[in-house]
């Protein structure tokens, strides 16, 4: 089967589906997103997927057509039509079509589109030898807990550092840690789990609820704090996370090595765990 989409209650082939070009996502952005991962025929945290784009809508005035149960039975059925087992699952909510201007339409009629992909599992060297980092400035705007469809900073970030050779840019707003441009940062320090607090500055991950769960349950010790610009470089080892790669260790940062330089024991026990809950659901 292809690649399905599903755009405003229609479900097509991905390469049909379309949107107007008054759309408010495509005029400014206007909207927000989710991405889910499915492991075998199954949603990893749909609800909590949920809950999180029903925050963002919420936070930008986009008003939400659908309760959970319905946005679950949209979902089922794109994963049915496409037959996948293993998928990413994008959901793309907009302020709808209108004339352009600023100012949002009198009565907005959100734009509700989803994609279904089949999803490889990242390449095994990525995972067995770490990937490599670059700290760079955070331009982004003072509300990053909410999923927006603007990543022009993440875009240009993600870009600078692969020009530099590097898989994700860390990014660094007044000294402090904030995240990747499409992961949270975990460093792992004496053996403790460091990353920073929730804060409007960077996105509750779902995959960070999972790890710090999962962490906590194997008596590995959680700090959530803001962390300096600093401990990036003394860390012992440092990963990253998100819906896409899981638990990735980096192994090198600004071209030196993180710790021995090659993904360390607690990195390697967090992957393990997260697999391990990932594939028994
Ligand atoms: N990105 N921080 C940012 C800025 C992100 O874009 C993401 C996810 C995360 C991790 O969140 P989660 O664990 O819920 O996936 C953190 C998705 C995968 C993306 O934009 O493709």
């Amino acid at each position: 089967m292809p690649n399905i989409a599903y755009v405003n209650g229609e479900f097509l082939p991905l390469e049909k589906a379309t949107v107007s070009i008054e759309d408010r996502g495509f005029q400014f952005g206007d909207g927000v997103y989710e991405v889910i991962r499915v492991y075998g025929r199954t949603p990893f945290r749909l609800n909590a997927h949920l809950s999180r784009l029903s925050q963002s809508a919420q936070a930008i005035s986009i008003p939400v057509p659908f309760e959970p149960k319905e946005w679950e039975a949209l979902i089922r059925e794109g994963l049915q039509q496409s037959a996948y087992s293993e998928c990413k699952v994008y959901i793309q909510m907009t302020r709808g079509v209108a004339p352009r201007d600023h100012l949002f339409p009198e009565a907005s009629h959100p734009t509700i589109v989803m994609t279904f992909r089949e999803m490889a599992d990242l390449p095994l060297h990525m995972v067995e030898q770490g990937v490599a980092a670059v700290t760079l400035p955070d331009l982004r705007w003072a509300r990053c807990s909410i999923k927006s469809l603007n990543l022009l900073p993440n875009l240009l970030a993600k870009q600078e550092a692969n020009q530099a050779g590097a898989f994700e840019a860390i990014l660094i707003k007044d000294g402090f840690l904030t995240e990747g441009t499409s992961s949270n940062v975990v460093l792992v320090k004496n053996g403790a789990l460091l990353t920073p607090a929730l804060s409007n500055q960077l996105l509750a991950g779902v995959t960070r609820q999972a790890i710090l769960e999962l962490a906590k349950s194997k008596g590995i010790v959680v700090e959530e704090r803001p962390v300096r610009e600093k401990e990036l470089t003394q860390a012992d080892e440092l990963f990253l996370i998100g819906t896409t790669i899981e638990v990735l260790p980096v192994t090198r940062l600004n071209g030196h090595p993180v710790g021995l330089g090659v993904p360390g024991p607690i990195t390697k026990r967090m992957r393990e765990y997260f697999r391990a809950l990932v594939h028994t659901k």
